[in-house]
């Protein structure tokens, strides 16, 4: 194991990816509980992350030193290269030269960490960020590459283990950064790379065995892929003590409630119960049309379903959920208070309280990529894993303004089709998310000798890594034009369609 101590940087979630990408198991814990997560762990090697802040402020952060004092090797990243130094007897100071992005590093002497990626000499790109820069070594370090701006740009103490490197080898923009980390994991650290998803099955597997006993466990399904591979795992565990429960809420795309009951009915042997719950869903929300009431009446009525055909079933003791490792690393922050309500997003929360469960989450320690790797391991179709991200409350939030049976019924319709034609035209996987949006505004057209007046479609798609940020999906016009004349054609109810060309931010990618 890794130990990646966070001291908040905006890519420490990267070096984490890194060293997995290396085989080798790793945790982020915040600087503020590092000590206890470091007797916790019993890690091979450490790795020290950047950071906003400055070591020349009162009361940074800094390394517990029971990590210097391990004789472990050490990795420290920006700030935690600074750290480093004004923990072990070097100096630093606030850059007159502040550098972000690109820089180039010179080898001035061969290094173990540079085994097979860096000579003598050498030169290579590398991404800065950051504003204070160290201006003394600690004794016993020396410097093994250098910048245009930064003297000590990448600095070694072979015999202790230490290298410390002012740049960011996590992010792509270092070509060979994720090279560096896993010769550090690999060849200083000495930890072979055999952390694979076959292995981590069998763990968690196990781990769930444990956990639940004999007991029984619910799970709420919904169709995506972290819900699907965490009640398959938990089945593989614990067979028949678990029971999957898909709510079918009447707002989720055409045969998607059927096509997923029919997968897991196809392929697993699980209990699955499918409750359709259309009608009180579609009661309690029509006419309504304000974003957050609809997202609310959605998370408690479904909760309360879930709730009520748990009981019919007996109860539970535990409740499955597929919270994925971002969800859990716990954000350092330095600028102190809550962050503002964008969205109130759905999901289970307030259950397990309620109906006094506990929690399996056998996904905690998973990055989005690893499950599905997971999925693939546990059988899921390409198809499925493949599949763009739904939000819980459906379509509901793509029928801006007021709700009703019939917009929604149009909604799905042109959904289909545009996502037939884009499966069609082969770009399902080159877009993160495609949707269709059914307007509250009713537009005058021209079909056959007649006057129209019916709603307008918004198509969306964009691109995107993780989803808090995304840009429009650029098409081209011909492909815009085929989908359209279709939606036009086929769906009664709809006689203009428009694209959104909005990035995220500004916009969010769904409408509301
Ligand atoms: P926004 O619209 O906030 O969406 O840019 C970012 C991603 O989150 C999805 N999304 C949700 N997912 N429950 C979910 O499970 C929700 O309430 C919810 N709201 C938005 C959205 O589809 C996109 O992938």
């Amino acid at each position: 194991t890794v130990l990646i101590v966070d001291f908040g940087s905006q890519v420490t979630q990267l070096i984490a990816r890194r060293v997995r990408e290396s085989g080798v198991y790793c945790e982020i814990v915040p600087f503020q509980s590092a000590d206890e997560g470091f007797q916790r762990l019993k890690p091979k090697a450490v790795i020290l992350s950047g950071s906003p802040a400055s070591t020349l402020d009162i009361g940074s952060p800094r390394a517990p030193s029971m990590i210097f004092d391990s004789g472990l090797p050490v990795f420290g990243i920006c700030y935690g290269q600074q750290t480093m130094c004004a923990q072990l007897g070097g100096k630093v100071e606030s850059g007159h030269h502040r550098e972000f992005g690109r820089a180039f590093l010179e080898v001035e002497k061969d290094c173990a960490l540079f085994d097979g990626v860096w000579s003598l000499g050498s030169r290579h790109q590398v991404w800065m960020s950051h504003g204070d820069r160290v201006t003394a070594i600690p004794e016993g370090f020396e410097v093994v590459a250098t910048s245009a701006n930064a003297p000590f740009a990448f600095i070694a103490d072979e015999k202790r283990k230490y290298y410390a490197v002012q740049f960011h080898p996590e992010v792509v923009h270092t070509p060979d950064g994720a090279k560096l980390i896993a010769n550090f994991v690999h060849k200083i650290a000495g930890i072979k790379g055999d952390w694979s998803m076959s292995a981590y099955r069998a763990k968690a597997v196990d781990a769930i065995r444990k956990q639940v006993g004999d007991k029984k466990v619910i799970c709420a399904l919904s169709g995506g892929v972290d819900s699907s591979v965490a009640a398959l795992l938990i089945h593989e565990a614990v067979g028949d003590q678990l029971t999957c429960i898909l709510v079918d809420h009447g707002l989720m795309r055409k045969d998607e409630a059927k096509n997923v009951v029919a997968m897991f009915e196809e392929h697993y042997n699980l209990h699955l119960l499918h409750v359709d719950a259309s009608d009180r869903f579609i009661g309690e929300l029509e006419g309504q049309s304000d974003p957050e009431t609809k997202r609310k009446i959605i998370g408690r009525l479904f909760i309360e379903v879930f709730e009520e055909e748990a009981k019919k079933l007996g109860g539970a003791d535990f409740l499955a959920q597929g919270t994925l490792y971002p969800d859990v690393i716990e954000s350092v922050s330095f600028t102190g208070g809550p962050s503002v309500t964008i969205k109130s997003h759905h999901n289970v929360g307030g259950l397990p309280e309620r109906m006094n469960m506990q929690l399996v989450e056998p996904l905690r320690e998973l990055f989005k990529d690893e499950v599905r790797v997971l999925g693939r391991e546990l059988g899921l179709p390409d198809s499925f894993i493949g599949r763009h991200p739904f939000p819980g409350p459906g379509l509901a939030i793509r029928c801006p303004g007021g709700i009703s049976r019939e917009k929604l019924e149009i909604l799905r319709e042109a959904d289909a089709i545009y996502l037939d034609e884009i499966r069609k035209a082969g770009l399902y996987d080159a877009i993160w998310q495609a949707f269709a949006v059914l307007l509250p505004v009713q537009t005058v057209g021209v079909m056959g000798d007649g006057r129209t007046y019916e709603f307008v479609c918004a198509l969306r798609a964009v691109t995107s890594v993780d989803g808090m940020t995304a840009d429009f999906y650029h098409y081209d016009m011909e492909f815009l034009g085929r989908a359209a004349t279709r939606i036009i054609n086929e769906v009664r109810g709809i006689n203009r369609v428009v694209y959104d060309v909005t990035s995220k931010p500004p916009g969010t990618i769904e409408w509301e």
